[in-house]
């Protein structure tokens, strides 16, 4: 079978910029490669909290490179430069509020906070995006409570088959569960 590709994208003016280290975008890599035990490889990018640099560049991922997930993380907040939700939206043609409810549910045991992040995720037509706040220690947070659905997800957009370490991460199929 083909390797899976999957996309990353850390949305930060500052990492874009060289200013912060990109610690996020090397956190979702690590995580996944945890994760995976099927072959995988990666689309990775930094990008400046900038709405028509990020739909393209999800777009790129989406149609040309064939990414069956995209995983962003940062821009998700309040802030006037925070455009990532509102850019997944623009690209997707299906919402998939349940990600982000998880989400905030699971980082609400964390920090108050949580309720500040707009992340959502969504199908663009092949590929699955998934919107992560852009603190590090979140990463690990919000993969470990969404990503038991991510491969059934995959699954159902016609996408490779994933699979996982069950010691690391236990993904829920429910033909075969
Ligand atoms: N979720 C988790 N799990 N851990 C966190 O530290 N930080 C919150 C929230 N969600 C946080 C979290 C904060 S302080 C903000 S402002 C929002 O995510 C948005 O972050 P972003 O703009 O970097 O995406």
């Amino acid at each position: 079978m083909a390797k899976a590709r999957i996309g990353i994208i850390n949305v930060s003016d500052r990492a874009s910029k060289g200013i912060y280290e990109d610690i996020p975008g090397k956190a979702i890599v690590e995580t996944l490669s945890q994760y995976l035990t099927s072959e995988w490889e990666s689309e990775y990018v930094v990008l400046p909290d900038e709405q028509d640099q990020l739909e393209a560049k999800m777009i790129e991922m989406a149609d040309s490179k064939d990414c069956c997930l995209i995983v962003t993380c940062g821009g998700t907040g309040p802030a006037v430069r925070d455009v990532t939700p509102e850019a997944t939206e623009r690209v997707c043609n299906k919402m998939l509020p349940g990600f982000g409810e998880l989400m905030r549910q699971e980082s609400l045991k964390y920090v108050p906070t949580a309720i500040l992040s707009r992340q959502t995720a969504g199908i663009r037509n092949k590929t699955l995006v998934i919107n992560l706040p852009g603190k590090p220690k979140a990463i690990r947070e919000c993969l470990d409570a969404v990503f038991p659905a991510v491969p059934y997800c995959i699954d159902l957009i016609d996408g490779p088959y994933l699979e996982c370490n069950p010691e690391v991460i236990k993904v829920f199929r429910p033909k075969s569960n």
